[in-house]
């Protein structure tokens, strides 16, 4: 079965092909992705009139140059997915409406997906990564531990309270005027920074759970920013170390209570995925690689472009529930759909 998969929830607009063949594993045939962070770079985020009227004017380029990639016509289409949500309204309805008019022209079904689904089940893209694994999803707009136990079963362990995490580095650049996006900014500040001169808050560290919460830290480092303005670049290096640090340590806490949990339920050694644009950070990815080996397990990235928003994860999932005979779901648009 083949599937023509479109992606406009966020900031990206992204078409992919992708055929899933007799042995139950991903072919991708043709992928295209066109990054809006110029568009939205002026405003230190993601803004969301912009965002929808990029998609507009990208997404049909998209799909015939993703089609022509292929060297496919759409008849060779078996279906159309397209994400219905969680997202940012505007861009899911271009999407969603793009893809329900495309598959009613061809004749095709077509198959709402849930965006997190579409991370959820983005490492077996690439690998064959077996059940149950659990899964640190991380970008601008989640922060969340998974367990996915199976196609369509998803139990969610942790969320954030209230910043996701890429939030809070794209907050604390915008602070510094270190620019847009803020994650690989900060990183590479706190490369010459030293991480233990501010002393900053590790948020629900020692607390009983999987979740997360990124504001209070926030605050902190506003307040010693504002403390010792005019800021230095030193300081500015000293603040990006020292924030990184006190994820790291969170995360370590957090994540060593979901492995925990992830032990006392199965036998088999854990395999952690860690997937998202926040995923990409080297002082993150270490702290996920102590973690796991300590415990003889394994850790998942997938590569950074099925890491980050794309359409192959969406065709994907959409083939995998296909495949798993599970019901299609409602063709609305839905700004917020949590997994269980
Ligand atoms: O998954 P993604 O590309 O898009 C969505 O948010 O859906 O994630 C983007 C987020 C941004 O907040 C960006 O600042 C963050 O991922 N990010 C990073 C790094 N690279 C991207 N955060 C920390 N370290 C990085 N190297
Ligand atoms: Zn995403």
């Amino acid at each position: 079965m083949r599937a023509l998969g479109i992606e406009t929830s966020c900031d990206e607009t992204a078409v992919a092909i992708v055929r899933r063949d007799a042995n139950g594993h991903a072919v991708i045939e043709a992928e295209t992705v066109l990054s809006q962070i110029d568009d939205h770079a002026p405003f230190g985020g993601v803004v969301p009139e912009i965002a929808a009227r990029a998609h507009v004017d990208h997404l049909d380029h998209l799909i015939t140059a993703t089609l022509n990639e292929a060297k496919l016509s759409p008849q060779d289409l078996d279906c159309i997915a397209a994400t219905a949500g969680p997202g940012l309204i505007g861009g899911v309805l271009v999407g969603l409406v793009t893809g329900r008019a495309m598959a009613s022209a061809i004749g095709v079904p077509f198959i709402p997906v849930n965006h997190l689904e579409g991370h959820a089940l983005s490492p077996r893209l690439s690998e064959h990564v077996p059940f149950p694994y659990l899964l640190f999803l991380v970008s601008g707009g989640h922060t969340q531990i998974l367990c996915v136990e199976g196609v369509g079963q998803y139990e969610r362990w942790g969320t954030t309270l209230d910043d996701a995490l890429g939030e809070a580095f794209d907050k604390t650049a915008k602070l510094l005027e270190l620019g847009f996006p803020g994650g690989p900014a900060v990183e590479r500040m706190a490369e010459s920074g030293d991480a233990d001169r501010f002393q900053l808050p590790l948020p629900l560290k020692g607390k009983q759970g999987c979740d997360f919460s990124f504001a209070g830290l926030k605050t902190a480092l506003r307040l010693t920013a504002e403390k010792h303005a005019p800021l230095s670049d030193q300081t500015v290096a000293d603040l990006c170390a020292s924030f990184q640090r006190s994820v790291g340590e969170t995360i370590k806490d957090r994540m060593a209570s979901a492995l925990t949990r992830f032990s006392d339920r199965y036998t088999s050694p854990p395999v952690l995925v860690a997937a998202g644009g926040v995923a990409a950070n080297k002082a993150i990815r270490a702290v996920l690689d102590d973690l796991i080996s300590a415990r003889q397990g394994r850790l998942v990235i997938p590569p950074a472009h099925h890491c980050t928003d794309n359409a192959a994860m969406i065709a994907w999932a959409a083939l995998e529930r296909e495949a798993a005979h599970l019901p299609r779901f409602e063709p609305s648009a839905r700004p917020r759909w949590p997994l269980d």
